[in-house]
């Protein structure tokens, strides 16, 4: 499954019949120039350059507005952005009603009612070696604002997050977003079973497969159901990446997890004399009733979401001697697979194998549950490349990988977790390789 790429055509609304409810069915669809066709995309441009003026200057909006928005991080510093986004929020919040009013009314011209989130999500990301020196205050505005606003959000469901289940996810492009800086959608997952942690994020253990990025203009849509697993790629580009996106549904919201968030009737709210009580429709019902009774249950008993029993990491393979052996066949080609605690292997073409540390210096997540993309390994956490030569990301500020001993012999695949390889750029992996072995940090499997 991939996702359709459709061109906006104001005459052609029967093609639109029907939209909403296919993308709440599983299809992925980039509507180009989405804003641009409903004279939306200059509301938020707008509201965007007085949060910025109001932050941290005109000239830093007019820069915007002169070279884009994909630039900003070369005039604005890493440490203005958390307060410049909230200044950027302060502008959007108001105008989402009008947006999704005619937005919707646009882009789906057979729905007639639906539910909406009041608040939209902002999200500026400047480049992750950028972003990287300032972890901690760019942590502290996730503590506030929820992940994925200003740093990578890891792979999810609205619904882990309370959000509805059966919701429409509307991504806009503010800015150029690039493959190496957007969203990841994993389509080949709609429907797995997952388990996930209590912050919403999938958890540990769990496999998934090729996620897609989109390649997208200012003005484009990413239109996909909320119960898609995605998140964010860890921006390893050099441009920042300024999306605007929106939670709604077009019945009433069901909440499988709590119920938490606001949803707005949208027929109601435009009724001078319902709009006091357009939040109410969608409290009407009894996961609004449970969630209030958990949410008073966690705060007298000192509760919290219960945590899911840790799926150990997947290894395969037999310990012989020194060695790690495993079945040719159970390492099809474009797999990855962990063999031990520290290592993951993975198959890149019909003759060449590697092996790997399996952890991911960004935030740890375990390369064994992801794919290999050409000669790389994906992390698929944030969907970011490793070189399975070199071991190296995009990103600079991250260690690369190690690398060890690992071939094909007849009907097996061999590896030697104690003999390290000089990568083939030169660097001093092996060296890190061996100390890293030295102080029992990479471990025999
Ligand atoms: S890229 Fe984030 S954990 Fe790997
Ligand atoms: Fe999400």
């Amino acid at each position: 499954m991939s996702y359709q790429d459709l061109r906006f055509d104001q005459q052609d609304a029967a093609a639109r019949t029907g939209l909403a409810q296919r993308i709440v069915g599983g299809e992925v669809v980039v509507y180009r120039q989405a804003l641009q066709a409903f004279d939306l995309y200059d509301l938020w441009r707008e509201a965007t350059l007085r949060g910025i003026t109001k932050s941290v200057g005109k000239a830093a909006a007019d820069r915007c507005l002169t070279d884009g928005f994909h630039r900003i991080h070369e005039w604005v510093s890493p440490t203005k952005i958390p307060e410049l986004t909230d200044a950027v929020y302060a502008e959007i919040d108001p105008l989402a009603s009008e947006f999704l009013e005619r937005f919707m009314s646009g882009a789906f011209p057979d729905v007639d009612n639906f539910y909406y989130e009041k608040k939209p999500n902002v999200r500026f990301h400047i480049p992750y070696d950028l972003a990287q020196s300032f972890k901690k205050e760019f942590d502290e505005f996730a503590k506030d604002h929820g992940q994925g606003k200003i740093a990578a959000h890891g792979p999810h469901r609205d619904s882990w997050l309370d959000c509805p289940s059966n919701g429409l996810n509307l991504w806009f492009a503010m800015g150029r977003i690039r493959p190496g800086n957007g969203l990841t959608i994993y389509p080949e997952d709609y429907e797995g079973e997952y388990k996930f942690q209590p912050s919403g994020d999938i958890a540990d253990g769990q496999k998934l497969h090729k996620a897609i990025s989109f390649d997208l203009h200012p003005g484009d849509v990413v239109m996909f159901h909320t119960d898609h697993v995605h998140g964010s790629e860890l921006n390893r580009t050099n441009e920042t990446r300024f999306a605007i996106s929106c939670r709604l549904s077009i019945d009433k919201p069901h909440f499988p997890n709590l119920h938490y968030h606001h949803y707005v009737n949208a027929n109601w709210h435009k009724s001078a004399a319902l709009r006091p009580l357009a939040e109410l429709p969608a409290m009407f019902q009894p996961s609004f009733v449970n969630s209030l009774a958990t949410r008073a249950r966690f705060k007298l008993l000192g509760e919290g979401k219960p945590v899911p029993a840790p799926t150990a990491p997947e290894i395969i393979g037999t310990k012989v001697g020194d060695v790690i052996e495993v079945a040719l066949a159970d390492l099809p080609v474009g797999e990855v697979h962990g063999v031990s605690a520290a290592l993951c292997v993975a198959r890149l073409s019909e003759h060449e194998v590697v092996a790997l540390t399996r952890r991911c210096p960004h935030a740890g997540g375990d390369l064994a549950n992801g794919w290999v993309d050409g000669d790389a390994v994906v992390c698929p956490w944030h969907n970011l490349p490793y070189s399975a030569r070199s071991g190296k990301s995009a990103c600079e500020s991250l260690p690369a990988l190690k690398r060890v001993f690992c071939e094909i012999r007849g009907e097996k695949v061999i590896i030697d977790p104690k003999s390290i390889i000089a990568m083939d750029d030169g660097s001093d992996v092996a060296g890190a390789y061996a100390a890293a072995a030295s102080d029992g940090d990479v471990q025999a499997g």
